[in-house]
């Protein structure tokens, strides 16, 4: 009998179910009696956060986020930043990181796209496998998440993804089976919605059949935070551990579900045992040390990132301006993201990062003192810029700030994220009021607008008027995770120079899904028409223009969607006005995905950046100046405009959901497996990107020697680097059935490679093909089907560039078990 096994039978019923929910928001076991130690975990997945709430916390280091990692295709970084991950989580006293996500990108506007690699199954799954296996590598687990169907936040925590099998197989469930089979990851994590009808976390379906039973999982899976919503169909149905605590579902209930007969005493020890079994994997059954965390801003990691961040970025379009030469003039950096360092998305992947460095911080060290000029030109942001400053936080131990505080601490700005252990435990979490004040001075004079959303209620005072009332209507909206409602603006006239005294009073209300209460005040002095003739201006005496716009943390993020890909605000003119006054303009692009470009013709060049992490403008300037090499190739497809994707319908099921259903009408057809299909270019394909040289293919080979036998075939492709400087390619491989007997997507990405070659160097490349590669899955039998016929395979450097084709033909058929 194993050590693990003996605990579970040492263990009464009691002790067993206390296993399977967690005591706190990230914390499980600590029995001391019986010597089990406590597993903590941390979000995950571009760093590790640590305990406590969103905001705040003990710093980190803030790695590329997945789209990013998603654009690097390199398989080697990815594990090699699971394994600094793996000392992050660490340093956060933590067992489990919760992470990678691997939901596709179905549409061009979901929240969480930046978090998530790509549209492809197939990248998304190699990436995944390299990441999970870093992390592992030094006996830290991962927890792939989301479980599955989370492709959208729109009322991610009750909706049911009505997903087709086909679909569910051939897509969504690919990069899972891959973290199973070849990753063995320790965790996994159930979305938050259903999935044709029944949530994730108590679908027994994916849960015992497919998870453990096809793929043989070993693992513990969790639900996600406030996403287990009942005791008996849970447990029975494959989930280990209800997070967070303290239970709602379990403990007693449990005990009595047992009593009852609903559950097995058979079922409560094999939940046991996936818990004590990741324990045991993380050494956490033997950690009894109290909970230490640290910031360890390693220098490793900074180099890592850096180099990581310029490997993700991609370069779209470059006439003739990139990389600037050392010889450069003066550069015009422009853009509401040229000082403010965009960094990472929103939600619970956000971390309080080490630093931040911003694109003009880079430039400016990059290019030196005097060659840099700078404009704002346009603002980018969703909500009022947050209030900074110190402000003191009263709370009360009852709903009507009434009678005498009970605690009163500090904080940095008028931003509040708390869970559990509210007003230093002395409130109730879901039953208190805080009244947190604080002073403003404004720099300019003129008409400030305040802005005010809480996952409560919330008012704000201007000294001593209510100028924002976020209280008396209170709706639901899309902030806070959906538990907060949308921004409330009010306007304020203030002058310059004068102080005044701010005041936020908060309530709690009764939670929707998620316990927790929070609110965001912000204040903003909008730009005008002046700040778009400044940027012109800068652009005018500068040889080069560099315009930094895009998107930011507060649209690409957890809890919301996007309302359209166009740029926000004003930045659209802002690109045209600067374009027109300087041909040489170079755009940098910060977002989660995709954006549609007006401008596109009339500049010089563009960079897709992405949210790259603390090194940002770091790794912008090396690309921008050629220090490195612009290495990404898009995960996703750019379509010109957002009606070109499939999800953009007049039917409301299909996207964003209707009465609790989203419907994957597409199925297969997601990314550019749908714009091939219907026969629309997008404006930049799937898997492309330019270089600051040139390669060249040749000596195309196909091994079909073991195809009609074994289903598998080697394709051998020769690489050279024809331009004048190193750089790297990645060659791709799409295998497409000539006449398939059910509905099939013109090519599929099944293999890559990513190289770097030194200027005038060639190299072979070997993709090998398994029988997987050729199969669609066949509802009627069950099984993954390879039909007899011919098939197409395409080699090339983007989904729309394909240098060589080749027909192969199979006389048989072959059916391989799931
Ligand atoms: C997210 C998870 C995350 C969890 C804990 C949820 O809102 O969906 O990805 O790990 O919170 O923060």
């Amino acid at each position: 009998m194993s050590r693990i096994e003996a605990l579970a039978d040492a263990m009464t019923l009691e002790e067993q179910v206390s296993l399977l929910s967690s005591q706190d928001f990230w914390s499980v076991g600590g029995m001391e009696h019986l010597g089990i130690g406590t597993l903590r975990v941390t979000d995950g997945p571009n760093g590790a956060r640590g305990g406590g709430g969103l905001v705040g916390g003990v710093k980190s280091a803030s790695f590329p986020v997945g789209i990013a990692l998603g654009a690097t295709w390199n398989v080697d970084l990815l594990r090699q930043v699971g394994d600094a991950l793996a000392e992050e989580t660490r340093s956060k006293g933590a067992h489990v990181l919760l992470a990678p996500t691997v939901n596709l990108h179905r549409s061009v506007t979901n929240g969480r796209n930046f978090e998530c690699y790509s549209e492809d199954p197939v990248l998304t799954a190699k990436l995944a496998v390299a990441y999970i296996k870093g992390l592992q590598s030094r006996g830290v687990g991962a927890t792939i998440k989301h479980f599955v169907g989370n492709e959208s936040e729109i009322e991610r925590t009750s909706i049911s993804s009505d997903i087709d099998e086909r679909a569910l197989r051939e897509l969504y469930l690919v990069p899972f089976e891959a973290a199973v089979k070849e990753g063995k990851t320790w965790a996994v994590m159930t979305a938050y919605n259903k999935l044709n009808g029944t949530f994730a976390s108590e679908n027994e379906r994916i849960l015992n059949d497919i998870l453990r039973g096809e793929w043989g999982f070993d693992g513990l899976v969790m639900s996600d935070w406030f996403g287990s919503h009942s005791t008996a169909e849970t447990v029975n149905a494959g989930l280990d551990l209800e997070m967070p605590g303290p239970t709602r579902d379990r403990g007693q209930k449990l005990v009595d579900a047992v009593t009852a007969g609903q559950v097995s005493r058979e079922t409560v020890r094999a939940r046991a045992l996936s818990v004590l079994r990741l324990m045991e994997r993380t050494r956490a059954l033997d950690d009894r040390r109290p909970p230490a965390e640290y910031a360890d801003d390693k220098a490793s990691h900074r180099a890592l990132i850096r180099k990581a961040g310029a490997e993700a970025m991609v370069l779209l379009k470059n006439v003739g301006v990139l990389p600037l030469p050392a010889s450069i003039g003066k550069v015009a950096v422009i853009g509401p993201n040229a000082k403010t360092a965009q960094i990472m998305g929103g939600g619970s992947a956000q971390l309080n990062p080490h630093y931040r460095i911003s694109p003009y911080d880079g430039l400016h060290v990059a290019l030196g003192d005097d060659r840099v000029i700078y404009a704002e030109g346009a603002t980018n942001h969703r909500f009022q810029p947050l209030l900074e400053g110190s402000f003191i936080a009263e709370f009360f131990a009852n709903t009507e700030l009434a009678g005498q505080a009970v605690h009163i601490e500090e904080h940095e700005n008028a931003e509040a994220f708390w869970v559990g252990g509210v007003g230093d435990g002395k409130v109730d979490p879901q039953s208190f009021s805080a009244r947190v004040t604080g002073s403003f001075v404004p720099k300019k004079s003129g008409l400030h607008q305040l802005g005010l959303f809480s996952a409560g209620f919330s008012r704000l005072l201007v000294d001593g008027e209510v100028v924002v009332d976020s209280w008396t209507n209170w709706t639901p909206g899309s902030t806070f995770f959906e538990e907060g409602n949308d921004e409330v603006v009010g306007a304020a006239w203030l002058e310059a120079g004068q102080s005044y005294r701010l005041a936020i009073e908060f309530a709690t209300k009764p939670p929707r899904w998620l316990g927790l209460a929070a609110f965001r005040a912000g204040i903003g002095l909008p730009l005008g028409d002046e700040a778009i003739a400044e940027a012109v201006e800068a652009a005018r005496q500068a040889e080069v223009a560099v315009v930094c716009i895009g998107r930011t943390g507060e649209w690409d993020t957890e809890g919301s969607d996007l309302p359209s890909i166009q740029l926000p605000g004003r930045q659209n003119e802002l690109v045209a006005a600067v374009a027109a006054a300087n041909p040489r303009t170079v755009v940098v692009l910060q977002t989660g995905g995709p954006v549609e470009m007006p401008w596109i013709d009339d500049v010089a060049a563009v960079v897709e950046a992405w949210y790259p992490g603390q090194e940002a403008g770091n790794a912008i300037a090396d690309v921008l100046t050629g220090r490195a090499e612009p290495g990404g190739r898009l995960p996703q497809s750019f379509p010109v405009r957002w009606t070109d994707n499939p999800t953009h319908s007049q039917d409301r099921e299909v996207y964003p959901g209707l009465d609790g259903h989203v419907r994957y009408e597409e199925g297969v057809f997601i990314g550019y497996r749908h714009y091939e299909k219907v026969g629309v270019a997008p404006l930049f394909p799937f898997g492309f990107g330019l270089s600051y040289t040139q390669f060249e293919l040749s000596e195309f080979v196909v091994d079909t020697s073991r195809f009609e036998a074994e289903g598998r075939v080697a394709v051998r492709i020769k690489v050279t680097n024809v331009g004048a400087r190193a750089g790297s390619t990645v060659v791709q491989l799409y295998v497409g059935e000539a006449s398939p007997s059910v509905p099939r997507p013109q090519k599929e990405l099944k293999a890559f490679e990513k190289g770097r070659l030194a200027a005038g160097e060639g190299a072979t490349v070997t993709l090998n093909l398994e029988p997987r590669d050729f199969a669609f899955f066949d509802l009627e039998a069950g099984n993954w089907r390879v039909n007899p016929g011919t098939f197409h395979l395409m080699v090339g450097t983007s989904s729309a560039d394909i240098a060589y084709q080749a027909e192969i033909v199979r006389k048989e058929g072959l059916a391989i078990r799931p």
